[in-house]
Order: C-alpha cells, then structure tokens, then sequence
C-alpha cells in the first residue's frame, strides 16, 4: 500500500471527529470537499471560546467585552492579510466567494462600467462568477465574452491574449471547481495590467490548497470563501488593491459603513469598514482565523503536495476502470484535487447514491457551471474532491464503490 508523506493524517484524524463516522455501517470517507471542508476542533473550539466568553458587537462599545470582540476580529483581518501576503486595510469581510463577486459587480462594475464594454469569462467559471456579470451586463448594456476550454480541460489562453485588450474586466478562476485545473493568474493579470483591464480572481477553490500571493498573482481583486478552508460557513473574503477600494461606493448602506450621516446625505468610513454595513459575523472571522493557523501549522505547500499525490493516485485508479471517463487534465500536475468523471450508462445521482451507501460522500449534478457541462455535451458529472485528511486508504475506497456500481449498471 502507497503511503502519502507530506501530512501525518493519522495523527491530525482526531481533529476532525465526523471523519470517524460510519455512514450506512462503512467509515465515512469525505471526498466533498470542493463543496465545502469540514471543520478541525480547533476552529470549533475558537468560534465557542468566542461566544463563551467574548462576545460583544465590534467597533462600537467602550467596554471590555466589546475591546475584546474588537481585538479578535481585527486580529482574524490581519491574520487573512498576511495568508495572502496584502494589507489588512485591504481585507473585507463577506458572506463568501458569492457576496464577494458581487460586491465588485455593485460598488466597482455598476459605478464604472459603460455601454459596450466587455467583461471577459472563461468557459470553466462558477455560476458565481457569471451571473453577477451578466446581471451587471444587461444593466449597462456591457457585453460578455468567453474564453474557451480545450480537449484537456485548460483554457485557451490565445484566446484570452486575443480578447483582453478589447476587455473592460476580466473576471477569471484560479482553479476549477469541476476540472480541477489551476490556471495561470498571474500572466493573465500582468496581460490585463498592461491593457488597463480591470481583474477579480475567483479563488474559492485555490486559497484553500496552494499558495494564494495577491502582489504575485497581481490582481486587483480576489475572492474566497472560509467553509472550504476549515473554517465556518457564512465568512469569506474579498481582496481588493487599496486605490481601487477607495475609489469605490460602498456595497450596502446601514452601520459602521458611514463617517457622518445628515438627514440627505452621508460620508464614508475608511476601508475596509466601509464596505462592512452593520453587525458583522465576528464568531466567523475569528474561525477563519484559526483555520489558517491550523492549515499554516501543516504548511500550505505540504498541503498542496499531498492533495496532488492523492490526486495522481486517483486519476491512475480511476483510468483503469473501463467505461468511466475523467473530464479535466489526464495528471495531477497544474491540478488541485478535484476529479470529475462520468460512468457510461450510470447517472451520477445514481452513483452517488450508490457510493453513499458504501459510506462514501461525493458530489453530483452541474456543480454550478452549467456552461462547462453544456461544452462537454453532459448534464451532470460526479466530482470527487480531496483535502489534507483524505488518503490514498480513500482512494481505494472510491474505486471498490465505483465497482459496486458497475455490478448493478453492468
Ligand atoms: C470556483 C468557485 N467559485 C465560487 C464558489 C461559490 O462559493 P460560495 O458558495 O462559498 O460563495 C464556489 C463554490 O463551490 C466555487 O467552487
């Protein structure tokens, strides 16, 4: 047996109780990670220690609790500002990757952009990365323009060289979530740069897994989500180049956004905060912040090495079986681990349900990128999808499952 060496995950097991579940009497094996992550008892323990014996609103009280609660929350801001290597004045706040985009799309796309210009996509976006455009498009009467996919599952970068320097924004993955394949953001940033094109990098499935630099990658925005990197579900991030903050209209109006408010007008407060309006989820930054401590603890390039030993072992197991097909590129490297295939004759409902009945949890249907499916004639796919606990032992485990499957598809 194949062991994998970059992460002691017998020994951080014990971090992660419902890993050690029995679903339908089988050890869970959790391969649904690009939907979300579970949760280490170290993040559960900070998000109670908080409500336990901190919790007051921030920024508002004198008193101790609420210096305290303050603390805490500016603290998870500069603890994300250097995960990413930017300034902490350039860290708000979000629900997630989703209120992120759409952030950009309210306060910096229905600002400044105008009739005909041209939001440029890729063929391999999120719907979270699509709909606020192609709202924000029909409002202004901007157009959208894809770049496309090829045979293996990467991006036709002579189109986006072709297309940028007509563009106004492009608004790009880092990885993908169905594909798995890890674009490369930087020459798409320094190519947009140099063509006074605006950037927001989707980095809800890289952040957890790779090494994220925002002055390397060169972006002006970013976004990412904490459920998928051990922390709670309804915090998440977005990135944004200071001058570019500043220059923005705030997002949502309400507390803590404004520097005075008169009966007919109001003026802003600094970044970040002006684009925080109201009570923020304290207890959710705080977690996050403990996520990345504890994926630091690991070492985000350990982390990355694992998943991409897990991942070749997967695509070689999975290439043996016959009539399944695996979308995206045939090796783990330029690959986070996201394995998405197909089964001849098998829905994927069907062979999710399956698995889940062996004990094993993956995801099935058009992962929120029904314009990727369409390009790959498919409804839906199954993706299986690892993170630093799972194992080759998990691997094994999808490939007896995928067997029982084919018993009763034939
Ligand atoms: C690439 C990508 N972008 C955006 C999102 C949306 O993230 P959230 O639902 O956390 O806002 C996801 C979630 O699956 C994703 O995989």
């Amino acid at each position: 047996m194949l062991k994998s060496y970059f992460i002691d995950v017998k020994g951080i097991l014990h971090d992660f109780p419902i890993l050690s579940r029995k679903i339908n009497g089988h050890r869970l094996v959790y391969l649904d990670n690009a939907a979300t992550t579970q949760k280490p008892l170290q993040v559960i323990e900070a998000v109670n220690d908080f409500y336990l014996k901190h919790n007051a609103n921030v920024h508002r009280s004198v008193h101790t609790l609420g210096e305290e609660a303050t603390e805490l929350y500016e603290g998870a801001r500069e603890k994300v500002a250097s995960f990413i290597n930017a300034g902490s004045e350039e860290i708000v706040f979000t629900r997630g990757t989703t209120e992120s985009i759409n952030l950009v799309r309210f306060a910096w796309a229905e600002k400044y952009l105008e009739k005909d210009d041209v939001i440029l996509l890729t063929m391999m976006e999120h719907h979270s990365n699509i709909v606020p455009w192609q709202l924000v498009a029909r409002k202004k009467g901007a157009k959208l323009r894809y770049v496309g996919v090829d045979k293996e599952g990467r991006l036709k970068f002579d189109e986006l060289e072709r297309d940028i320097a007509g563009s106004r924004i492009l608004a790009i993955t880092h990885c993908s979530n169905v594909l798995g394949t890890v674009n490369d953001v930087k020459k798409a940033c320094s190519l947009a740069r140099k063509n006074g094109v605006l950037t927001v990098v989707d980095a809800a499935q890289s952040a957890p897994h790779i090494r994220v630099d925002v002055r390397e990658i060169g972006c002006d925005f970013l976004a990412f989500s904490g459920h998928k990197m051990l922390a709670p579900n309804g915090i998440g991030v977005l990135y944004g180049r200071k001058e570019i903050l500043q220059e923005m209209d705030p997002f949502h109006g309400g507390g803590d956004m404004i520097k005075e408010v008169f009966l007919d007008h109001a003026t802003w407060n600094d970044v970040p905060y002006k684009f925080e309006a109201g009570t923020v989820n304290t207890g959710g930054a705080i977690g996050l912040a403990e996520a990345i401590r504890y994926i630091e603890k690991i070492g985000i390039e350990n982390i990355e090495k694992h998943e991409r030993a897990v991942t070749q072992y997967c695509l070689e197991t999975l290439s043996k079986i016959e009539g399944l097909l695996i979308y995206g590129p045939q090796e783990a490297k330029g690959r986070v681990g996201v394995v998405s295939f197909n089964i001849k004759g098998a829905h994927p409902h069907d062979v999710a349900t399956i698995l889940d009945r062996n004990g094993i949890a993956i995801r099935s249907g058009h992962h929120c990128a029904q314009p990727l499916m369409n390009h790959y004639s498919v409804p839906a796919m199954c993706r299986a999808s690892f993170y630093l606990y799972n194992t080759l032992e998990d691997v094994d485990r999808l490939y007896q499952g995928i067997k029982k499957v084919k018993e009763v598809f034939g």
